[in-house]
């Protein structure tokens, strides 16, 4: 990974739209950015219309101004690709370049993010673009960063139409090689659906009753890749003329927005990994979704350091309901992605805007101005992040690892399943959730990853697994390891077709089991299982009929329709263990087993840190740097291995560090 060129602090800035105000506005924007100690801003993402506001004929004065101001006020510059939002013109000779949904209903120009990313004229204009821009600015002093696009994947993740469709067939061919390929894939010899030539092979559009499974799977898979071509495409451009200047796309890796994208294969692709994370204010615990997140984008990047491009200052628009968020949060938000690998915060937007879709959505400089509370800790944020510029370039240091597939989420969307309550997203949340709970600090990891690293390896339902898969964890559990799963995975392989043999078919072998077979709950049924020393828990929505073949049940089912049955069991193979988890428990149930499956794994419980505070550390060449974020009301002690120095107040730290209601604090230690 990359870092923005000529950036030797931690990046702090934001999206800035200036088109969207008078040039005498620019001059009070850059006078509060050196205020605020702003390093680095977002500029160009939307402005294709301005750039080319003909075909062909392009104005780049503007920015050569604001890139010139900028530079003037040692502000380094994210320039953006505009292809995300080609200008009206462009439409209006490229009617067929506008996405079509699985209804066939053609989108309209009016918003943005209408591509349809198979659209050969789309292609052609968004490398003009492109080169354009790279021709223009390689060398301009203000560059640190290309910035292709925004957000792959949103608001349209696959597109319907006739390109589309002639395009599937090309990747079908390529990725099968053959018709009798697909056919076999596809298990088209169900319902009729034999294909007899590539012609007849269509995007999965709406159908009378449920589509063909394998075909919705390998549609995403072909979205996918297709938007990662037009990455590529501008990525390569941008590396032939402007060398030396990374290029980055912004992720959205712990969205159910961005579960379009394959962000494993992506993260290989970019030059620095980027992240736009907003808070989904519905109640639940915001910190623990926003940790998930910025684990995620940190474990794509391989676990170097990656950067929060986009999050807010305040509340969002976008959402049914959008609080303000609370006196400090803005901060324990950001150096909570610090934390976790960002080697800054930067936000969505700069100053907010006045018109557009977008005027309710809060910025650094909000419509109240800088006699505010936003602005007063928007300029401790960039004072904060200035003393915190020894972080840059460390490691997040990590306990565990949970493991992640977007091909399994795909699959796991399809419809006809044992129970709809079963929601993989959810297992995962909650899985996570008893993790950071127990204050251990989470990779995410490939099913197929080397995982040797790891004493505790976490499968919350990994409903698509491929045998090779199922392979790497038996080793990794006969080497020594502690591997806790959950009911629903290893089920089918890549074309969501059922492992032959018992379930679960690729884990099998590791868990010592089999499942006979599913028995889903109505939902408003519970059962109870009862564990060591009469202990007893109640789980819902899931369980299901599982025969000891090497394993031992741990907890029984009590009740119920597997009443008498193992509920969760645990198998010794080679030198490890793994446990199996065949209902849903909560968050707070889960601890249970996996404090036990963290003994296997000989990782002591964190004593010395109280809940809803969070700990994280950094290493690296600069030392090693302790995080606590205090997200509860009362004020904390946390027990610190070696006494340091705390760079926020710059007073030493021994024994116990003492962490104020909603603050945050950073030990260097010694
Ligand atoms: C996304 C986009 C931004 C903006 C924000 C608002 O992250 O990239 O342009 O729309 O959402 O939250
Ligand atoms: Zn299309």
């Amino acid at each position: 990974m990359s870092a923005p060129k000529g950036l030797t602090r931690l990046a702090f800035g934001g999206d800035y739209n200036p088109e969207q105000w008078p040039e005498e506005v620019w001059q009070e924007d850059v006078r509060l950015m050196r205020e605020a100690g702003v390093t680095m801003v977002s500029v160009g993402i939307f402005s294709w219309a301005l750039l080319e506001p003909e075909p062909g004929s392009y104005d780049f004065d503007w920015l050569d101004r604001l890139l010139d101001l900028l530079h003037e006020n040692g502000v380094r510059a994210d320039l953006a690709t505009p292809t995300v939002a080609p200008p009206a013109w462009f439409y209006r000779a490229h009617p067929d370049a506008l996405p079509v949904t699985a209804d066939g209903v053609r989108h309209a120009f009016g918003s943005r993010g209408a591509i349809c990313h198979s659209s050969p004229a789309y292609r052609r204009a968004a490398a003009a673009i492109t080169e354009q821009l790279a021709r223009r600015y390689a060398d301009h002093p203000a560059l640190a960063l290309w910035h292709v696009h925004n957000e792959y994947g949103v608001p349209v993740s696959a597109c319907y139409c006739a390109n589309c469709a002639a395009h599937f067939r090309r990747w079908l061919r390529a990725t099968h090689g053959s018709l009798d390929a697909v056919n076999e894939a596809w298990g088209t010899a169900f319902w009729g659906q034999r294909y007899g030539d590539f012609e007849e092979i269509e995007p999965p559009r709406t159908t009378p009753t449920v589509r063909n499974p394998a075909q919705l799977l390998d549609y995403a898979r072909f979205a996918d890749a297709t938007m990662l071509e037009n990455f590529r495409m501008e990525r390569d451009i941008l590396h032939r003329l402007a060398p030396g200047i990374p290029v980055t796309t912004n992720f959205m890796t712990a969205l159910t927005q961005g579960d379009s994208v394959d962000y494993w294969a992506w993260g290989r692709e970019v030059d620095l990994v980027t992240n736009d994370h907003y808070l989904i204010t519905d109640g639940r615990r915001t910190e623990v979704n926003l940790a998930m997140a910025a684990d995620l984008t940190r474990s794509v990047a391989g676990g170097a350091p990656w950067l929060l491009l986009e999050h807010s200052t305040s509340g969002v628009n976008w959402q049914p309901r959008n609080p303000a968020k609370e006196p400090g949060q803005m901060a324990r938000n950001s150096l909570a992605h610090v934390a976790r690998g960002s080697d800054g915060a930067m936000f969505f937007q700069w100053r907010q805007s006045r018109r557009g879709a977008e005027k309710f959505h809060s910025a650094m400089v909000p419509h109240a101005g800088t006699d505010s509370r936003v602005w007063r800790e928007v300029v401790q944020l960039g004072a904060d992040l200035e003393a915190l510029a020894p972080v840059r370039g460390t490691r997040t240091v990590a306990d565990a690892a949970v493991l992640w597939d977007w091909a399994s989420w795909w699959a796991q969307r399809l419809e006809w399943r044992p129970t709809e309550d079963h929601d993989a997203r959810e297992r995962a949340d909650s899985f996570y959730k008893s993790l950071y709970d127990r204050h251990l600090t989470v990779d995410f990891a490939h099913p197929a990853a080397d995982l040797s690293g790891y004493p505790l390896v976490v499968v919350p339902a990994l409903y698509l697994m491929t045998e090779a898969a199922g392979r790497n964890l038996r080793s990794y559990v006969e080497n020594g390891g502690t591997l806790v799963v959950s009911y629903f995975s290893g089920i089918v392989d890549e074309h969501d077709a059922v492992h032959p043999g018992p379930y679960p078919g690729a884990l099998r072998d590791v868990l010592g089991l089999t499942v006979e077979e599913f028995s889903p709950l109505l939902s408003s049924e519970r059962v109870r299982i009862t564990g060591p020393g009469g202990a007893e828990l109640s789980a819902d929505v899931w369980t299901e009929f599982v025969v000891e073949r090497g394993a031992e049940a741990v907890w029984t089912y009590a009740d119920g329709p597997a009443a008498g049955r193992p509920a969760v069991t645990r198998h010794r193979l080679g030198q490890g263990t793994a446990w199996y988890v065949s209902t849903r428990l909560g968050a707070r149930e889960l601890d249970l087993i996996l404090a036990a499956a963290g003994e296997d794994a000989g990782i002591a419980p964190r004593t010395g840190i109280p809940y809803g505070v969070e700990v994280v550390s950094r290493e690296g060449d600069t030392g090693s740097y302790l995080f606590a974020i205090n997200h509860t009301a009362d004020d904390a002690k946390v027990a610190l291995g070696a006494p340091g120095t705390e760079l926020l107040t710059g007073e030493r730290a021994t024994g116990h560090l003492a962490v104020p209601a909603g603050a945050v604090r950073v030990v260097h230690l010694d």
